[in-house]
């Protein structure tokens, strides 16, 4: 019997009468157990007027919400996930954020297409404890509507930080809307936490490969509970905030259709019946509710390991079994059926950079080095050979250009690959070129595989960074600084 099921029988007893029996997970080692099944909430929304945002984030540790329980972790504005942002192309969206933890942070924007100099999606400026910015960041006229979120960037305390729950949801709107009978945020974060609720720390392997938490969690909630009518047409923004956890979802039983990923919107929906969340990636997802219920799970995805070690792919938590699926929520769909949703207006075509003239062409090749020095011991995670120094400039781009990066990945495990500000256009991914424009702001680099794309540097100038989106790499080097002028 395995170590995870003897704690799950030993804890049962007690368990099932403090969860009223609503049903009860108890996660791998941290012991910390969850009540699972209640009704899914959707994180509290602040939504622009007049062509304007101002919120207030303050990050501060405290006592959260998470999975019914109370636990010591860190949040915006005291829960997890933060709130829901929602604004609109063109926008100007200004954020106070105040920093109340004994450490410092910062805030990154991730895929808004906005300018990364002085206050605005700058990854150089820190906020000490005891100290607020104010960020401001103006939306383009033709900014992509769709799914962004936010969250702490300064450097070697970005795993740690989001791990522990600074995260929060972006929604951009679309100009024209898309009829729905409802709309739901869902942010997945994983996380472990000991037996007293607090958060724990990753081991040398964790920041190897890379922490996977042992508690999934949908908007802080264990396995929450959804419910639709027959017919009912639904669109879920989902968000994977993981510091390493791939999401390979499946709503099997119901009809999804994607919309999009990141800022990749496509003219028409598209039936999907997997849809693979990197670190970072976000989903924009129409569920059309057929009778009766269906569970988002998240199904085993491989995405490699080092030599010599048992891989993340250990027993999965919420419950399932080694590489079994993992249940992130419920939907039940009974009642009276309704009508028939109308079509989903069609967006124009994407860009379309494949036959542009390309500027310049790079290679970037991402390495883990050090083995054989014992696990953890002088690991080094680089980029061309390099660790991350924010005061050199690794790559320099003219403004406006369109380049050619070819992201070659000769490592044994996945490194899922982020561009700050400019999004990118899949060209070749493992010598197959997609049929159609495919967009992204994170795409993953397969181990031992390379994948090539375009960019198209317009609109702003200014340094930024690149990085893989398992933080625990970024923060161990694997990070590079750009700069467009
Ligand atoms: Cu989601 Cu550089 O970040
Ligand atoms: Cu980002
Ligand atoms: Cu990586």
């Amino acid at each position: 019997m395995s170590r995870r099921n003897a704690l799950r029988l030993g804890g049962l007893g007690t368990a099932a009468i403090a969860a009223g029996g609503a049903g009860l997970w108890w996660t791998g080692s941290s012991r910390f157990s969850t009540v699972a099944g209640g009704d899914f909430t959707d994180p509290k929304q602040l939504r622009s007027s007049n062509g304007r945002l101002q919120v207030r984030l303050e990050a501060s540790a405290g006592s959260v919400q998470l999975g019914g329980q109370q636990a010591s972790a860190l949040g915006y504005n005291g829960g997890i996930p933060g709130p829901t942002l929602r604004l609109r192309s063109g926008d100007v969206f200004a954020v106070e954020l105040v920093n109340s933890m004994d450490v410092p942070t910062n805030l990154h924007v991730h895929g808004l297409h906005v300018s990364p100099q002085g206050n605005g999606d700058n990854v150089f400026n820190v906020v000490e404890p005891g100290h607020s910015f104010r960020y401001e960041y103006r939306l383009p006229a033709d900014h992509p509507p769709g799914v962004y979120w936010y969250h702490p960037h300064h450097h070697g305390m970005v795993a740690d930080q989001i791990f522990a729950g600074l995260f929060g949801a972006i929604i951009v709107e679309d100009a024209q809307p898309v009829d729905v009978s409802r709309e739901r945020v869902m942010v997945v974060s994983d996380i472990t936490l000991d037996g007293s609720g607090t958060v724990a720390g990753p081991s040398p392997m964790d920041r190897m490969l890379g922490r996977e938490g042992e508690l999934v969690l949908v908007n802080g909630q264990s396995n929450p509970k959804l419910s639709a009518r027959p017919g009912e047409r639904e669109r879920w923004r989902i968000v994977n905030t993981c510091v390493a956890r791939y999401l390979q979802l499946r709503l099997d039983g119901q009809q999804m259709q994607l919309l999009g990923m990141d800022s990749g919107r496509f003219p028409t929906p598209r039936n999907a019946d997997e849809v693979l969340l990197a670190p970072g990636n976000r989903a924009d997802v129409l569920v059309t509710a057929v009778e009766g219920d269906a569970t988002l799970s998240a199904v085993y995805y491989n995405r490699g390991s080092m030599a010599g070690m048992t891989g993340p792919a250990g027993p999965a938590p919420n419950g399932a079994q080694g590489t079994g699926d993992l249940v992130l929520a419920t939907l039940s769909v009974s009642g009276a059926p309704a009508e028939p949703p109308p079509a989903v207006p069609a967006r124009p075509a994407a860009a379309d950079l494949r036959t542009a003239a390309v500027a310049a062409r790079r290679q970037l090749t991402f390495a883990v080095g050090g083995m054989g020095m014992g696990m953890g011991m002088g690991m080094s995670f680089t980029i061309n050979g390099r660790e991350f120094n924010a005061s050199r400039t690794d790559t320099t781009v003219a403004a406006q250009t369109v380049e050619e990066w070819t992201l070659m990945n000769p490592s044994p495990m996945d490194h899922p690959f982020h561009l700050h500000v400019w999004p990118m256009q899949i060209i070749e991914e493992q010598s197959q070129a997609p049929g159609q424009p495919v967009w992204r702001d994170v795409i993953n680099i397969p181990a031992n595989g390379q994948v090539r794309v375009r960019i198209h540097f317009k609109d702003f100038t200014g340094r930024s960074v690149y990085h893989c989106h398992i933080l625990d790499h970024e923060d161990q080097g694997m990070m590079g600084v750009i700069e467009v002028r």
